[in-house]
C-alpha cells in the first residue's frame, strides 16, 4: 500500500467538496435527483494526432505547461505539468445570487467596482479585475457560449441550459490524492485512463475577483473529457481531468496552447490539465457505474 492511514482524509477531501457544493447546491437550488460524482466510463485507445513536437519547453511559462494532445493520452507518458495548488479555503467564495446580482459586473463600472472594494486603480488588484471583466465580456469565438457566473445560481442555469432541461448532471473535477507543496514536476500516466460520457460538457474556470467568479464555456465542436491517474515524481498521487478539444480551427493563433505544444490552429487536438478548483460539467448517464452517488 501506498497510503498510510494520515493520508485518508486528503483521499476523502475531494468528496467532502462535492458533498459540500451538493449541498449548497440542494439548498439554493431544491434541486432533487441531480447527481454528483464521478463518472467511469470507457477505456480510451489512442488517436491519432498530426505530428507535432513539444519538447522545447525552455523558454515557456511552467504554468503555461498544462496543455498536451490526444497522442500524448497514454499510460506510461511522462511529462511536466503544472498544478496550481490554490487553497480553497482562502480562495474567494461564490456569493449568494442576490448579493452578486446587486452590484453591477461590468468593465464599464470598474472605476466604481473599485472604490467599493477599496482598491487603488494601479494596483494588482485593480489590473486582476479589469483583465477578468475584459475576458468575460470578449466576444464567444464561433461554435462557442460563454458565460461569467457570479454565483452559484447562475453557473448551475448556465450549464442546465447548455446540457439540456432534462438532463441531471454531474460535475468532474481534478482531486489531489496527496498532499504536497510542489506544484511544477514531472508525472507519469498511470493505467486506467477513462474517457468519461460528454456529449456536451460546459468547463467553468475560476476567474482572479474579490468574490467567485467561474468562467463558464462549451464548445458545440467536438470535445472528450478524460480522467488520468498520474503520479509524480515526488510519488504525489493525481486523479487529474482532461478535456481535449478536437477542432482547434476557430481559435487565436495567438492561444498560448499552440506555442507550448508548437501546432498551429487546427492541425492538432488540444488537450489542457484542469486545476483542482475548475469544474466540468457533464450530463448525468442513465446507466452509469458511478462509484458514487450522493444522492
Ligand atoms: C522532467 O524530466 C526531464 C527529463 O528527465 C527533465 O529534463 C526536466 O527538467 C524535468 N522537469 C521538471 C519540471 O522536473
Amino acid at each position: 500500500m501506498h497510503y498510510s492511514d494520515t493520508n485518508m482524509a486528503e483521499n476523502f477531501l475531494p468528496w467532502i467538496l462535492l458533498l459540500h457544493f451538493l449541498l449548497i447546491m440542494c439548498s439554493s437550488y431544491g434541486i432533487i435527483g441531480r447527481e454528483l460524482g464521478m463518472n467511469h466510463g470507457t477505456i480510451i485507445t489512442s488517436n491519432d494526432d498530426h505530428k507535432h513536437d513539444h519538447h522545447h519547453h525552455h523558454d515557456i511559462d511552467p504554468s503555461l505547461m498544462v496543455f498536451l494532445t490526444m497522442k500524448d493520452l497514454k499510460v506510461g507518458q511522462r511529462m511536466p505539468i503544472y498544478f496550481p495548488k490554490r487553497d480553497p479555503s482562502t480562495s474567494p467564495k461564490l456569493w449568494p445570487k442576490q448579493e452578486a446580482d446587486s452590484l453591477p459586473f461590468s468593465l464599464e463600472k470598474l472605476p466604481q467596482l473599485l472604490q467599493l472594494f477599496g482598491f487603488a486603480s494601479d494596483s494588482a488588484q485593480a489590473k486582476a479585475m479589469e483583465d477578468t471583466l475584459r475576458e468575460c465580456e470578449s466576444k464567444p469565438i464561433k461554435g462557442e457560449v460563454k458565460f461569467c457566473a457570479t454565483s452559484l445560481d447562475s453557473m448551475l442555469d448556465f450549464a442546465q441550459s447548455i446540457l439540456g432541461k432534462d438532463s441531471g448532471f454531474r460535475v468532474l473535477s481534478t482531486s489531489h490524492k496527496t498532499k504536497s507543496s510542489v506544484s511544477f514536476q514531472n508525472y507519469t500516466m498511470l493505467e486506467d485512463i477513462k474517457e468519461m460520457e460528454a456529449r456536451k460538457m460546459v468547463a467553468c474556470h475560476t476567474m482572479p475577483y474579490p468574490y467567485g467568479v467561474f468562467y463558464c464555456h462549451s464548445q458545440t465542436t467536438q470535445n472528450k473529457v478524460y480522467s488520468v491517474p498520474l503520479e509524480g515524481d515526488n510519488g504525489d498521487k493525481v486523479e487529474a481531468i482532461v478535456v481535449c478539444h478536437l477542432d482547434t480551427s476557430e481559435w487565436a493563433s495567438s492561444h498560448p496552447s499552440f506555442q507550448v505544444l508548437d501546432v498551429k490552429p487546427g492541425t492538432s487536438s488540444v488537450c489542457h490539465f484542469f486545476p483542482a478548483d475548475n469544474l466540468i460539467f457533464v450530463p448525468k448517464v442513465l446507466q452509469s457505474h458511478a462509484g458514487f452517488s450522493a444522492m
